[in-house]
């Protein structure tokens, strides 16, 4: 520990930022902690523009939270029709770059425009307020379009990330009970055609909710249009009107579902609402990426996932910023392209994962060094814990030592930034997410809910609401309240483990669940094997995390069969692209092993920590060919694992 570097921020940076020192950030912290409604109350009224004033702050009926009570407000309208009375009216708002080299720049007017003509659209179609919609695209604006001419409308969207296979996508929509889908043609990837608009049909053939889909036209690829029930976007919007006044929402309304892995075969649907989460996203975009109007920031996460609703779009375009947009592969065509985008348009600062860092090193320093990045002023990571060697990569190659890197750490729950320096406050510790942002009361306990003290470990908890928090589970308050709330009685569990060092800086160390950590996306084990002994030859399926250089962990799936003469390197590539059919191609199983037995306590439970340790440590050897008879190793720990 003694000799972990530190990197303070350069005198000059302090200087200009919008957080100055640790005084500033100590100043701001004590603030919310201590006045919570005055400092939310204060920040609400002078960031955001509202319709009608709220009457609480907030309102905490444990475990749920209402924030501006009474409050109304419009997404859309934060993000758009209040910068066209100021000088951004003409600044880009979205720098988009498609994978072939194509590029759109729009204004905050031309966007404006482009949302009030879609959302006339999704009215004409007879879509209303409390409707939802599913919105399946590719990295293309229209995708921004969409969610922000929903989110004036007030019908709440599910993006779903184009990644996700048509099984996937149908358990969604269903889920959400959507009447409509708004999806492309196909979209680009690594010079190859993803056929978005075939997956969506093959869906819907089974969500009798679905009334329509609209079609935008990205690749020009040959697809079927079923009358009466789908239709291209251009046609839809020939002739409407470009004026389209943003609803007036209750600071409440569900703004969105974003489905993430659970412990269980059920994806969950994250709710979040209005007010509180756009307060949020625009704060910590402000806090933690130091944002200047004169900036140009892009976030590299796909619109998919939370980062790029909040971080891509939300959070940037509420504040006025020109967030850039890229539709493709970082590798297509070689493996410069992000290097070259930084260079092209002078990107100020850049938020990207760790899984594409260590990709990075890996393909060697010569990309980056061709280019001048010199326009770099703040560089983020995002999505799973930083190993300090790819910091320092990081730190040295991209950023030439000039750049302070916020390791933000959240997640899809909490809908904003919880734990990160503050680029111009915050001493950065490679590895470490560093200090809570202000109004997030974390802490590191044990199972009573006790602090576990200096360096020991427990699990990473947050005290007090905050206002980009979800606020339930789609459908299932039940879950909501035991999964999150209940386990330590109180408190935020969010399911990771962490450590506070002697300076009360946080080390996240990764899931305490079966959840796993896959290129910064999660994946349940739990889903994963539901998805595999749904496939004929399967009689039973275990599926641990197996640490990997790049991804940070792979999946590894063992396997019983049922009786049969089955060639076992055949069916492992079955059983891939089963996993591919049933939830998408990024979560196949980097290694399938067929076993006799699964190893079991006493009482039934699969023990995946012997997994673990296995995948891990490689104790058992052999190929995915062996038939492994992990029996004894089952009877050997059996009655430990009962008892712990
Ligand atoms: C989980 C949340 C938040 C957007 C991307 C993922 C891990 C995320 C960090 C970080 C250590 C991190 C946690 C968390 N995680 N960022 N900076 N340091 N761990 O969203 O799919 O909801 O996953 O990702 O384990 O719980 P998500």
């Amino acid at each position: 520990m003694a000799d972990q570097n530190v990197y303070p921020p350069s005198p000059d940076f302090v200087k200009r930022a919008c957080v100055q020192g640790m005084e500033g950030y100590r100043e701001l912290y004590q603030q919310a902690e201590s006045q919570p409604e005055q400092f939310w109350g204060a920040l609400a009224e002078r960031e955001l523009s509202w319709s009608r004033q709220w009457s609480h702050v907030f309102e905490w009926n444990p475990p749920f939270v209402r924030w501006f009570v009474d409050g109304k407000i419009n997404v859309s309208y934060n993000c758009l029709d209040r910068h066209l009375a100021t000088h951004r009216k003409n600044k880009v708002a979205i720098l988009w770059e498609g994978e072939p080299g194509d590029q759109r720049m729009i204004s905050y007017q031309e966007l404006h425009r482009l949302v009030c003509r879609f959302a006339n659209v999704l009215k004409n179609r007879g879509l209303k307020t409390g409707d939802r919609a599913i919105i399946y695209m590719g990295m293309v604006p229209e995708l921004p379009v969409a969610m922000l001419a929903c989110a004036r409308l007030g019908i709440t969207f599910s993006v779903v990330f184009g990644g996700f296979s048509a099984e996937a996508l149908k358990a969604r929509i269903q889920d959400l009970e959507a009447q409509i889908v708004i999806t492309c043609d196909g979209a680009w990837r690594r010079g190859k055609e993803v056929r978005l608009k075939q997956t969506v049909d093959e869906a819907v053939a089974d969500c009798p909710t679905v009334r329509e889909i609209i079609v935008h036209k990205r690749t020009g690829g040959d697809v079927p249009m079923q009358a009466g029930r789908d239709f291209w976007w251009s046609d839809l919007e020939a002739g409407t009107s470009e004026s389209c006044p943003a609803e007036e929402l209750d600071s409440e309304h569900p703004l969105y579902v974003l489905y993430t892995s659970g412990t269980t075969g059920k994806p969950k649907g994250i709710v979040h609402t209005t007010g509180g989460y756009l307060l949020g996203v625009h704060m910590t975009t402000k806090w933690v990426f130091d944002l200047r109007d004169e900036d140009t920031y892009w976030c590299t996460a796909d619109i998919g996932w939370v980062t790029g609703h909040s971080y891509i779009v939300f959070g940037p375009l509420s504040n006025g910023a020109t967030s850039v947009m890229y539709e493709g592969a970082p590798d297509y065509p070689q493996p410069d392209r992000f290097w070259r985008i930084i260079e092209k348009y002078r990107i100020n600062i850049f938020y990207t994962s760790p899984t594409a860092i260590r990709a990075f090193i890996r393909q060697g320093d010569q990309w980056p060094n061709r280019h001048d990045m010199s326009s770099l002023r703040v560089l983020g990571s995002v999505g799973e814990p930083i190993n300090p060697a790819a910091w320092e990569w990081y730190y040295k190659t991209i950023g030439r030592e000039r750049c302070p890197i916020v390791d933000t750490w959240w997640q899809t729950e909490t809908g904003a930034i919880m734990i990160s320096p503050l680029p111009g406050a915050v001493p950065c510790k490679p590895g470490s997410a560093s200090l809570p942002l202000p109004g997030i009361l974390a802490d590191v306990v044990d199972l009573q809910g006790n602090p576990v003290g200096t360096n020991r470990e427990g699990f990473l908890i947050v005290r007090r609401p905050w206002p980009s928090m979800f606020r339930t589970l789609w459908k299932d308050p039940k879950r909501y309240e035991e999964q999150y709330w209940q386990r330590i009685e109180g408190v935020y569990m969010t399911g990771d483990a962490a450590r506070r060092d002697e300076d009360g800086y946080f080390w996240v160390l990764g899931r305490v669940d079966d959840v796993m950590n896959v290129s910064g996306h999660r994946l349940s084990t739990m889903e994963l094997e539901s998805a595999l002994v749904r496939h004929p030859a399967v009689a039973e399926a275990a599926v641990v995390g197996k640490p990997h250089e790049i991804t940070g962990q792979a999946v590894a799936a063992f396997v019983t069969l049922k009786a049969g003469n089955w060639d076992h390197r055949d069916l492992a590539e079955d059983l891939r692209r089963w996993v591919a059919h049933e939830i998408g191609s990024f979560a196949k199983p980097e290694q399938i092993r067929f076993t006799d037995a699964l190893p079991k306590t006493r009482s039934g439970k699969i023990m995946r920590r012997l997994l673990r340790e296995i995948v891990t440590s490689n104790a058992v050897a052999g190929d995915v060919t062996t038939l492994e008879d992990l029996s004894v190793v089952t009877r050997l720990s059996a009655q430990h694992d009962d008892e712990s």
